[in-house]
């Protein structure tokens, strides 16, 4: 894959632009170099996994891309949009229309049910028409068309888990972002959890970033990039079918 010119962003085809970025916390007498330098373009519908020692940085990086959290230098370019010295309000907004985020631990909102749940971030963004038989059709797609009026806690943590995946693409975000989204699953439901995300990837065109310590899900990416104590260790796109000898 080449390179594109960083510079060209509001013309690029990579959604995600992150360039030289650094995050430093300051506490004297300590200095923790969380992250440094990391350089990587996301073009638009990859899929992205993001691996590394626990400490590396990964959840951190993230958190950056997505606006939760601000550069110590460098620039995050998001769609276009530089998002580095954005202002929070302004942000927010951006972030509601372009990321759907999906937590290891599902992050529902306890006292609302699972329909709630979902709606509150299109409720939140102030999209466009009514959202209910967009939540409604999205509990479907991930087999809880019947648990609608659950709370969380009725839940198990895989279907809690769907839920928060659903809630995340209620917006339809071009962008999607999971750190270690079945970290706490069985793998049964991680691999559902998985092929939900992938689905989204596939037949959406959504751009995903996955964080993720198993080389399993990790394969099914179209690129891995991982990070070593904060900086970027390798940058390798997913490999060609190999060859099993076997042809004519
Ligand atoms: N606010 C903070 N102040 C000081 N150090 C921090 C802060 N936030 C994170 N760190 C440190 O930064 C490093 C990277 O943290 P991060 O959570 O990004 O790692 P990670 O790769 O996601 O790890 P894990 O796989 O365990 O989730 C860790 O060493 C962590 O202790
Ligand atoms: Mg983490």
């Amino acid at each position: 894959m080449f390179k594109t010119d960083t510079l060209s962003s509001t013309v690029s085809n990579d959604i995600i632009q992150v360039t030289r970025l650094s995050k430093i916390i300051e506490n004297p007498p300590n200095r923790v170099e969380i992250l440094r330098d990391v350089t990587f373009s996301v073009p638009r519908g990859q899929f992205l996994a993001i691996m590394g020692a626990s400490g590396s940085g990964k959840s951190t990086l993230l958190g950056l891309i997505a606006g939760l959290d601000t550069v110590t230098s460098g620039s995050i370019v998001l769609d276009g949009t530089d998002i580095t010295n954005m202002r929070e309000d302004a942000l927010a907004r951006l972030r509601g229309r372009k990321i759907g985020f999906v937590f290891q631990s599902y992050q529902l909102v306890p006292t609302l049910t699972a329909e709630e749940n979902i709606l509150l971030p299109a409720e939140l963004s102030g999209s466009n028409g009514d959202p209910r038989p967009r939540a409604r059709n999205l509990l479907d797609r991930v087999g809880l068309s019947n648990r609608g009026h659950h709370y969380p806690v009725q839940l198990s943590g895989g279907e809690q888990q769907r839920v928060a995946l659903a809630r995340a693409f209620v917006t339809e975000p071009p962008i999607l972002m999971a750190d270690e989204p079945t970290g706490n699953l069985d793998s049964a439901n991680g691999q559902h959890v998985l092929d939900l995300l992938l689905q989204l990837n596939r037949e959406e065109k959504t751009t995903l970033i996955l964080v993720t310590h198993d080389p399993r899900l990790a394969e099914n990416a179209d690129r891995i990039i991982s990070l070593h104590d904060g900086r970027i260790f390798s940058d390798e796109l997913a490999r060609p079918p190999v060859s099993t000898g076997m042809e004519l």
